[in-house]
């Protein structure tokens, strides 16, 4: 029997005052942010994760990825002691109460459903560890079943019936460790009394604060998660529909997401309206979900989210559209797209929509330069064809055109005077509606922003 197990006999179990013991298996953005909030709680925590590289900044207190407050925090969780990282199971991993399965489970080679690869490679390194005590809490976004489908994988090759459940997170990129200290709600798969006992003790400080923890079927936990992505999208997709009514019909879409926010059934939130939404979560959830569907048979029931994806792409394009109305052909006329992460305070570039702007433009034959202040380096990785420029000011000298496509604070606050004197020609696409198009046009800029009419705009003076 192991020392927590021992203790799970003891009075001080009872009176849920245990530090659990955990291992965190994939140390991506959900892992290692789960690994460092579950540590300082002052849980024992033990991340694992095969890539050398990644542990062994994570050993020195160094995050792989750009996440706001997630650097400090670290740093304090690894001189407390509560963490250890390594690139595989050791016996230690033997004693922990839970073992969390944070690995990505992208999407697979068909386009559209869920790969889950990595779970399945996760499961086969912990199987070694595991025991009768021991809970296996999925933490993945996973196609309704998956759960199911793990435990009779583990069942073919354990002598016991393992714990299984799942326990989705909804943190945001950006917000991730607050999010995650912080949540709306908890919410947990479960079937049996053992893994929600755990399961309580592992959140208690959370839930002591008065976050709402929800226990139901695992099926469900699995699909409150892509339920609630697809929600979001949905909205964002929503907002942008209008915005294209709005650009035929000469009414402007923040405005008119202002005014239905006010509504409290329908809420202000995710109501901006732009190039869409992107990252490594959002899109493919969507078309995972659907995928699931069909398997399932009740595929025509998501089959909105088709047209949820459509009009997201759609935003895109719109801003190249118009380009070409405003300057005719783009062959060699010079493009500042101004970010490239898929939203602001991330370095995240996947399925970024400024990502896919900048490509649209290279692809009509224009010179594109791309700006982002955190993510230029995996631009550089994933793009090499594209040309970047470290600072705001190089990236616009001598544009024809400059595009805002992620709603960083430093675009946000440029002064508009200030990059009249650098650009070629006075054009301006907010593709975020970030900017502040009074001051923007009182510098004799042409600001154009999507799903707005801006020459109804009173121009201060
Ligand atoms: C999303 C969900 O918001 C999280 O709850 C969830 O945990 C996470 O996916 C996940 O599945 O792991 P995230 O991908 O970090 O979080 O990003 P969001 O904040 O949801 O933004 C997604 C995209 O929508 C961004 O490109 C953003 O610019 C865009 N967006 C967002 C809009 O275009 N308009 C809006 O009003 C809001």
């Amino acid at each position: 029997m192991t020392p927590c197990r021992v203790l799970s006999q003891c009075s001080l179990f009872k009176l849920n005052l245990v530090k659990l013991k955990l291992t965190i298996i994939g140390l991506g953005y959900l892992g290692a942010t789960t690994a460092v909030a579950f540590a300082k709680l002052g849980h024992e925590v033990i991340g694992i994760d095969p890539d050398t590289s990644k542990i062994e900044l994570l050993k020195q207190g160094k995050l792989p990825f750009y996440e706001p407050g997630l650097d400090s925090a670290l740093v304090e969780v690894v001189e407390a002691g509560n963490i250890s990282f390594s690139t595989e199971h050791t016996s230690t991993s033997s004693s922990a109460d839970i073992h969390m399965i944070c690995v990505g489970t992208p999407q697979g080679p068909d386009g559209s459903s869920a790969d889950t690869k990595y779970l399945y490679s996760a499961l086969d390194s912990l199987i070694p560890f595991l025991d009768e005590d021991a809970v296996i809490v999925g933490k993945s976004t996973v196609p309704v079943g998956t759960a199911a489908q793990i435990r009779n994988y583990l069942e073919a090759k354990l002598s016991f019936t393992p714990h299984i459940a799942w326990n989705p997170e909804f943190l945001r990129e950006g917000t991730a460790l607050k999010d995650t200290l912080e949540p709306d709600r908890i919410v947990i798969g479960v079937d049996d009394s053992w893994s929600e006992k755990l399961l309580r003790l592992l959140y208690k400080d959370i839930t002591d604060t008065g976050v709402p923890f929800i226990s139901c079927d695992i099926p469900t936990s699995e699909l409150v998660k892509v339920a609630a992505n697809s929600f979001l999208a949905t909205k964002i997709s929503f907002i942008n529909a209008i915005a294209e009514v709005a650009e035929v019909a000469g009414a402007d879409t923040v405005k008119l997401a202002e005014a239905i926010g006010y509504d409290e059934r329908i809420g202000n939130k995710f109501l901006r309206n732009g190039i869409g939404f992107g990252g490594g979560c959002l899109p493919k959830d969507i078309r995972a979900f659907m995928a699931r569907a069909n398997e399932l048979g009740v595929g025509h029931s998501v089959a909105f989210l088709n047209e949820v994806e459509a009009i997201n792409l759609r935003r895109r394009a719109r801003v190249l559209e118009i380009a070409q109305e405003e300057l005719g052909d783009l062959s060699n006329r010079r493009v500042a797209i101004l970010g490239a992460a898929f939203k602001p305070e991330t370095d995240d570039i996947r399925d970024s929509p400024a990502i896919a702007v900048a490509e649209q433009f290279w692809m009509a034959g224009a010179h594109v330069v791309v700006h982002d202040p955190k993510a230029l380096n995996n631009v550089r990785r994933a793009f090499p064809q594209i040309e970047t420029q470290p600072t705001l000011e190089l990236a616009v000298s001598n544009a024809d055109l400059v595009v805002v496509a992620t709603e960083w604070n430093e675009y946000r606050e440029a002064k508009p005077a200030e990059l009249a004197k650098l650009v070629a020609n006075r054009l301006v696409i907010d593709g975020r509606n970030t900017l502040d198009a009074s001051l923007w046009q009182q510098a004799s800029w042409q600001i154009i922003a999507l799903g707005r009419n801006l020459e109804r705009i009173p121009v201060l003076v």
